[in-house]
């Protein structure tokens, strides 16, 4: 089965009511892109009100909480966001891992977690730069993907990303070889793990993509779309990159 290009948005923690209206842009974008999946991950605070402005538009969450309620002050539960209007949430994200020590095994518990409540998990995975410079990148993707893929995960929920951190917001790519050569990596894991359904699982790629190079690394083999940061924050922006999957 052919794999749909999904582009996706992560806001972090940018965004407010006044730039919300970015999203209308993105939606005519996606309508006009009927071949491809769009998604945009924003703030907990702007799940509802962007779901209620841009309905048509798949908006998720940043994180979820691995329990469905309990004392837990600050956090937020996948259901609680599905409840706001977000149809899938991204765990694992390496700003997580990195800033709030986040380790594949809890996003194993979020991925769960958010299955439980119907949500579709993007599932972030990849390597620190001093990791691919001592030519541990392959075995730290892998080992990522190993303990945090759910047991029964499958294509129609879960999506892989593959985000280098080093890559991420800095402007610097990996090379067009090393990107593919992840992927096929990363299929491969997916595929010892989940069987054939690893065949239609989605794996983005993520770390300063933008209009200019989202066409040249959209068209490598195994990359099924884009986790995209700074470049999904305005229309202007992330339209280019829908357009360069379509
Ligand atoms: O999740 C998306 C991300 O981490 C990539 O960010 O700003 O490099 O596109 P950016």
């Amino acid at each position: 089965m052919a794999r749909r290009k999904l582009i996706a948005g992560n806001w972090k923690m940018n965004g407010s009511l006044a730039t919300l209206g970015e999203l209308d842009g993105i939606r005519t974008a996606a309508l006009a892109a009927p071949q491809v999946d769009v998604a945009v991950a924003v703030p907990a605070t702007l799940i509802a009100p962007a779901a209620q402005l841009v309905p048509g538009l798949a908006i998720g969450a940043e994180d979820v909480h691995e329990a469905d309620s309990g004392a837990h002050t600050g956090c937020i539960s996948a259901g609680m966001v599905k409840e706001a209007g977000a149809i899938f949430t991204i765990v694992g994200h390496s700003e997580r891992r990195g800033d709030q020590h986040e380790t594949s095994h809890d996003a194993f518990m979020k991925s769960a977690a958010a299955h439980r409540h119907g949500l579709a998990v993007i599932l972030c995975v990849g390597e620190l730069e001093a990791e691919r410079d001592a030519g541990r990148a392959e075995r730290v993707v892998q080992a990522q993907i190993e303990k945090s893929l759910p047991d029964d995960a499958h294509a129609d929920w879960l999506t892989l990303a593959y985000e280098p951190r080093w890559a991420i917001g800095t402007g610097r790519t990996p090379t067009m070889d090393e990107i593919a050569a992840m992927h096929a990596i990363a299929r491969a894991k997916l595929r010892q793990m989940v069987g054939d359904t690893a065949l239609d699982m989605r794996i983005l790629y993520g770390g300063s993509v933008t209009g200019t190079n989202a066409a040249e690394i959209l068209a490598l083999d195994d990359v099924d779309g884009a986790l995209v940061g700074g470049a999904s924050l305005t229309a202007a922006k992330f339209v280019p990159i829908i357009e360069a999957a379509a």
